[in-house]
């Protein structure tokens, strides 16, 4: 877990040990700079121009895993998790953040037709999730992608989805998107169904990277979510298997 990672002396002590990593730093400050400036606050905007950049960089890269064997060892890692947690081909399945479709893909294969659903805020991945589809040829299996500007969920029905995912996204949003999510999921999860969601973990100081990269006590998450009403509980057996923790959000049994 991350924790004097905010703090100054802790990073000029990382970049005297990585000096190769400076540069490439500030050219990640200056464009976190420029961007908020022009999106003067709204972090899904801001976001959206990262992830703008980034895919136009390497769409593979923008999403974290830059060569192609990470991006399928990564996305396998994922669908190999649900499928131990009982995805079954009949489920519904809703894919938040679903990038370029690095486990999406796996998911669309598996289930039948119509049964996936991602989304994202960037349309520029979700142009590279269009290419990700007719590469593993899965128009067949009909996929929903959609483009949104925030996590209300609203052009979602009521109690359709049995498995809710999300890797790697609440480590790159506010508290304040996460919450929006917490407050708007429950709608769209069915009685029995579950949401699994990753974020960088820390057991100190919750901070941010840059307005990339946020940092979480999980008592935060937990918290919030139990506040909402759901059943919480923090994913052990996902511990070894990935640097960022998990947490699965269900409604109280009744
Ligand atoms: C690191 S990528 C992970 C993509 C995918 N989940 C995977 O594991 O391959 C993060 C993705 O989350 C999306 N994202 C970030 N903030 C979001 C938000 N508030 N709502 C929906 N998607 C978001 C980004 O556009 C990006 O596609």
């Amino acid at each position: 877990m991350a924790d004097e990672r905010h703090q100054l002396t802790y990073r000029v002590r990382y970049a005297l040990r990585h000096p190769d990593r400076i540069r490439p730093y500030l050219r990640r400050a200056w464009r976190d700079l420029k961007l908020r400036i022009r999106t003067r606050g709204d972090h899904v905007a801001y976001y959206r121009e990262v992830m703008r950049h980034d895919v136009a960089t390497n769409p593979r890269g923008a999403v974290g895993t830059p060569s192609r064997e990470r991006w399928l060892a990564l996305g396998q890692l994922q669908f190999d998790y649900l499928l131990e947690h009982g995805l079954q081909p009949h489920h519904d399945v809703l894919e938040i953040g679903c990038g370029n479709l690095r486990a999406g893909w796996r998911l669309i294969e598996h289930l039948e037709p119509r049964r996936y659903h991602g989304l994202d805020i960037s349309p520029d991945v979700l142009l590279a999730a269009n290419h990700t589809v007719a590469e593993h040829a899965l128009q067949d299996k009909e996929p929903n992608l959609r483009l949104v500007e925030d996590l209300r969920l609203e052009h979602l029905p009521a109690d359709r989805f049995d498995v809710v995912h999300a890797h790697s996204v609440f480590s790159h949003c506010p508290l304040d998107v996460i919450l929006e999510c917490f407050d708007h999921v429950g709608r769209i999860l069915r009685a029995d169904g579950f949401f699994d969601f990753t974020f960088n973990a820390t057991a100190g100081e919750e901070h941010h990277v840059l307005h990339e990269d946020y940092y979480y006590r999980p008592d935060t998450l937990l918290d919030a979510a139990r506040a909402r009403g759901f059943e919480a509980v923090f994913l052990d057996d996902w511990e070894p298997r990935h640097k960022q923790s998990k947490i699965r959000l269900r409604h109280p049994a009744s």
